[in-house]
């Protein structure tokens, strides 16, 4: 099975990427045949600075080995090295209904939250999206939930190519894990966890421990004093007996009986201590490869040159198919 998907370079990577998304990228390498990238290319529709992002792309790499990704196991590459997401994004625009666009949540939150940077490649996100994975016959795609209205626009575009020029995609499934896939901000539990939110809403995978303790201890908690799973009346402390119950590998229904007469403040401090022990072999790694840059930029030109194989061969049959010289 290939599997593949992608993170973008901004911001660090945080425990909702990990939950919904990364952990289960390391998983899949053990068996299947993964692509991963960074999104350079997406991100370039939000605001950024130009001089550090060479550097945010590099630090993305990294922490996507820290996380566990094997360059041995798994491509990895910055998606703006391979030309062909950018040749079939636009090839697959020609066939994508604007209408279809328009729907997209994450293009109308976003351009709520960045009215003054509603640009066309915002609106077009989704079709580079829809190219990224096309481009390597994927078989699945390991994301979060607010990825799988992308991925169901992928597989309808798939559809039309194939109905209109023949069959040349592969249409792919979103894998989203049961649990995990919505990991919710620790301010406004509400919301979904998300880096363009500002750092106190999420946990980063690489927050040194006085950084960890001190969110955990201030992160929004809920009326009353049991520790309960209750989306509707405990959104706060729901979110944190999930992210309890991922890290320590307990039932939810352990956890809660273990702190049934213990009250929030200790059930947070348990779980400040779980996610500090949990996440030092990740703070570690990091640290180690912050020092082996040469190493890592190899691995991302050697990913590239892997993944150009694969994307080329596809955009031969891409042309011949659509009529290009
Ligand atoms: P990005 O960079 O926003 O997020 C990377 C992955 O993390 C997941 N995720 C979450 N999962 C659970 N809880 C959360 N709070 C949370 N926040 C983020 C995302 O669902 C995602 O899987 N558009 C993509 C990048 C992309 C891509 C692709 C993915 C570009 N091309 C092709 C798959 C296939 C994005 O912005 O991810």
């Amino acid at each position: 099975m290939r599997v593949l998907s992608g993170i973008q370079p901004t911001g660090e990577m945080h425990i909702g990427n990990y939950l919904g998304a990364v952990r289960n990228w390391v998983n899949l390498q053990e068996k299947e045949d993964c692509i991963f990238f960074i999104a350079d290319l997406h991100a370039l529709t939000g605001i950024y600075q130009s001089a550090e992002f060479p550097n945010m792309v590099l630090k993305k790499t990294i922490e996507i080995l820290a996380a566990g990704i094997d360059p041995e196991r798994s491509i990895i590459f910055p998606q703006s090295f391979v030309k062909e997401h950018t040749e079939l994004c636009w090839i697959l625009n020609t066939i994508t209904p604007v209408a279809e666009l328009e729907r997209m949540t994450q293009y109308k939150e976003k351009s709520r939250k960045s009215s003054t940077n509603i640009n066309a490649g915002l609106f077009d996100y989704p079709v580079l999206q829809a190219a990224d994975i096309l481009l390597y016959q994927t078989d699945a795609v390991p994301v979060g939930k607010d990825q799988v209205q992308h991925l169901e626009l992928t597989k309808t575009i798939a559809r039309k190519f194939n109905n209109k020029f023949g069959q040349t995609f592969k249409e792919p499934k979103a894998l989203v894990l049961p649990a995990g896939a919505k990991i919710m901000s620790l301010t406004e539990p509400k919301k979904k966890m998300s880096k363009s939110d500002g750092p106190q809403n999420c946990l980063g995978l690489f927050d040194e421990p006085d950084v960890i303790q001190k969110k955990i201890m201030s992160a929004t908690t809920d009326m009353g004093k049991t520790v309960k799973y209750d989306l509707i009346k405990k959104p706060g402390i729901s979110n944190l007996l999930t992210i309890y119950s991922l890290f320590s590998g307990k039932t939810i229904k352990d956890i809660e009986k273990e702190f049934s007469d213990k009250g929030y403040a200790k059930f947070k401090k348990s779980l400040a201590e779980l996610l500090i022990t949990s996440l030092e072999p990740f703070r570690r790694k990091k640290k180690e490869l912050e020092n082996r840059e040469v190493y890592v930029r190899e691995i991302m030109s050697q990913g590239a040159k892997k993944a150009q194989v694969i994307a080329q061969a596809t955009m031969q049959d891409v042309r011949k198919k659509i009529g290009l010289l």
